[in-house]
């Protein structure tokens, strides 16, 4: 089924997070939905997001590589199963470039999610440096690493998000996704259960395309993310 994961990044108060969350649930309705949603709002609004009827599920945008103890201001992967989250992201390239989250933490965050048994959202993308100078499959290859250790038989979701792509309206084409995902599909050719998305100025004018001709299996959407309006649209929606 495919995976519509709307991350908020940190936007959205409590109040606007709860109306977000009664219009979505409006417009799903009685519907048995033939995708899969989730959303990562900021810590704050897990809370008032949360569908008690479980038509999306709670993501965290970040978890701590530690377990639990003095480590001020940090969140546990067992926090947020215990806080109703299923998934979480890890290593989106805002955590990699500006917080220098590298591949050794990426490893152990994931063996924390894997131990508060969720599943992780991990995120690989190449900047427009690396693209330029043909360095997309190679930067692919590398964080791909990071998830030699992570169990093959549990259930992964991987997003491609081309650092370029991010924020910018600068969206990824079919192609370059299609090809992108070839190639971690190749080297993830050992995972029981891989979804991939793609990530990067997803709207709902260019969702159709991409889900159409990129070979993916759903999106993690930011800005676009924001509007109900907008992520219904790009999940198929009313
Ligand atoms: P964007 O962000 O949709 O705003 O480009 C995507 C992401 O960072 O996950």
């Amino acid at each position: 089924m495919n995976l519509f994961v709307a991350n908020w990044k940190m936007n959205m108060q409590r109040a606007g997070a709860r109306a977000y969350a009664e219009e979505l649930g409006r417009r799903i309705g009685e519907r048995a939905l033939s995708v899969e949603l989730s959303i990562a709002p900021p810590l704050t609004a897990l809370d008032a997001v949360r569908d008690p009827r479980g038509r999306w599920s709670l993501a965290g945008q970040n978890v701590s590589s530690e377990t639990e103890g003095a480590y001020t201001g940090e969140v546990s992967a067992r926090q947020l199963a215990d806080a109703g989250c299923r998934y979480v992201i890890v290593g989106h390239s805002e955590r990699r470039r500006i917080f220098g989250e590298d591949g050794k933490v990426l490893a152990a965050k994931l063996a924390q999610v894997r131990a508060a048994r969720l599943t992780p959202i991990y995120c690989v993308g190449e900047t427009q440096d690396e693209r330029t100078r043909g360095l997309s499959t190679a930067t692919l290859t590398r964080q791909a690493e990071t998830l030699h250790g992570d169990p093959p038989d549990l259930q992964l979701v991987v997003a491609y998000e081309p650092v370029w792509a991010i924020g910018t309206g600068n969206v990824a084409t079919p192609d370059d996704c299609a090809a992108a995902g070839q190639h971690l599909r190749g080297l993830l050719s050992n995972r029981r259960d891989l979804r991939l998305l793609y990530g990067g100025s997803v709207t709902p004018e260019n969702a159709g395309a991409m889900l159409k001709n990129a070979g993916i299996d759903g999106f993690l959407v930011g800005g676009a993310s924001l509007s109900v309006s907008s992520f219904a649209a790009i999940a198929g929606l009313p």
